[in-house]
């Protein structure tokens, strides 16, 4: 019996030493388990109580209890005081912490509101059997007027005013239109293609112009192509960039030298059926230029024109982005500035 008494004598006195000692909470978590855990030492000595008589265990039962209970409190009163140095600590580090100071920016990259919507579209013309094709910036007098039907002295040439290189009969392009003569002269009918592309206006700038920018045009060649194939793509187009079936379109004469007749389609506007801001007041949108091509069109591409007819379009893809996303002025697309890409 006194070799167990004192056992206990000396496991009271390493506790309180080892308790003391520790100065973490991980520190006291392993003087918990060595003592108070299911394998530690106060266990053991249980074990060892157990095989005593029953007059020597009712004098080193309660003492062997009381060291239990006064363990266990003196390492919750050691967790408790830790816990709030800790936080103390944290409160001091954080004390003068300014949660309006400037932080560095990390920028993740991310698609230029450009190639995002021409991807888009694309898509949609690539999923309805179209080709994607592109031409030269630079162009002739020959491709961009000439072979669309708009002969030297034609007033046509005044609605797209031109920058004209140094070079002879060369220039920035007007329009995209010129890929369907480039393309026409590689690709026998029956085809279809579309060209996004950037182009560019000798203009006055303002929230709706600019002198640079880009179109998407389009060309379908084949037999027996119609009015009815062209609006149909176009609605086709248009309920499937916008992602809504109830989009309507409306068809009216318009003028372009290379196409005849000449179409101009407007479409229903998306965001309301009583008038709004974006459709400024009348729910049409006007979007395309478009017609079926013109007889000598198809010549200069190499197409003989009593055989195949076909349908041309162009729009203003700077436009379609502007409805889809409700941007006000054209110039931001060139601007570069970080609070407008970053919204796409
Ligand atoms: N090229 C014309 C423009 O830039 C648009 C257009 C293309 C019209 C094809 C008809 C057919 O305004």
């Amino acid at each position: 019996m006194p070799m167990l008494r004192d056992q206990i004598t000396s496991a009271e006195q390493k506790f309180s030493e080892e308790i003391s000692a520790a100065a973490s909470l991980d520190a006291i978590e392993k003087v918990r388990i060595a003592f108070l855990g299911r394998k530690g030492l106060l266990g053991e000595l249980m074990a060892q109580l157990k095989q005593l008589e029953a007059d020597e265990k009712r004098v080193l039962g309660p003492v062997l209890q009381k060291f239990k209970a006064v363990a266990q409190a003196a390492y919750e009163a050691k967790k408790t005081e830790l816990q709030e140095g800790a936080l103390r600590g944290t409160r001091e580090r954080l004390k003068d912490f300014d949660v309006t100071a400037y932080r560095y920016q990390t920028f993740t990259g991310g698609l230029h509101i450009y190639t995002e919507i021409i991807e888009e579209l694309t898509r949609i013309f690539i999923s309805m059997g179209y080709e994607v094709a592109d031409g030269p910036e630079v162009e002739s007098d020959y491709y961009n007027f000439e072979a669309l039907n708009i002969p030297a002295d034609h007033p046509a040439r005044d609605m797209q005013d031109t920058f004209w290189l140094k070079q002879q009969g060369m220039l920035l392009r007007t329009h995209t239109s010129p890929v369907q003569i480039r393309y026409m002269e590689t690709h026998k009918p029956p085809l279809a293609v579309v060209v996004p592309g950037r182009v560019y206006r000798h203009e006055q700038t303002d929230a709706t112009h600019d002198f640079v920018f880009t179109q998407l045009e389009g060309l379908l060649v084949g037999k027996d192509i119609s009015v009815g194939n062209l609006l149909a793509t176009a609605r086709a187009f248009l309920r499937a960039i916008f992602g809504k079936n109830d989009i309507g379109i409306r068809a009216r004469p318009g003028y372009f030298p290379f196409v005849e007749p000449a179409i101009e389609i407007d479409m229903s506007c998306p965001f309301c059926t009583t008038g709004c801001s974006v459709c400024k007041r009348t729910c049409w949108i006007e979007l395309l230029g478009s017609g079926l091509v013109h007889p000598n069109v198809l010549k200069a591409g190499g197409i003989d024109p009593t055989k195949y007819t076909g349908f041309a379009f162009g729009m203003g893809i700077e436009r379609l982005a502007m409805v889809k996303y409700g941007i006000n002025d054209i110039r931001l697309f060139h601007s570069s500035k970080l609070a407008f890409l970053q919204q796409f």
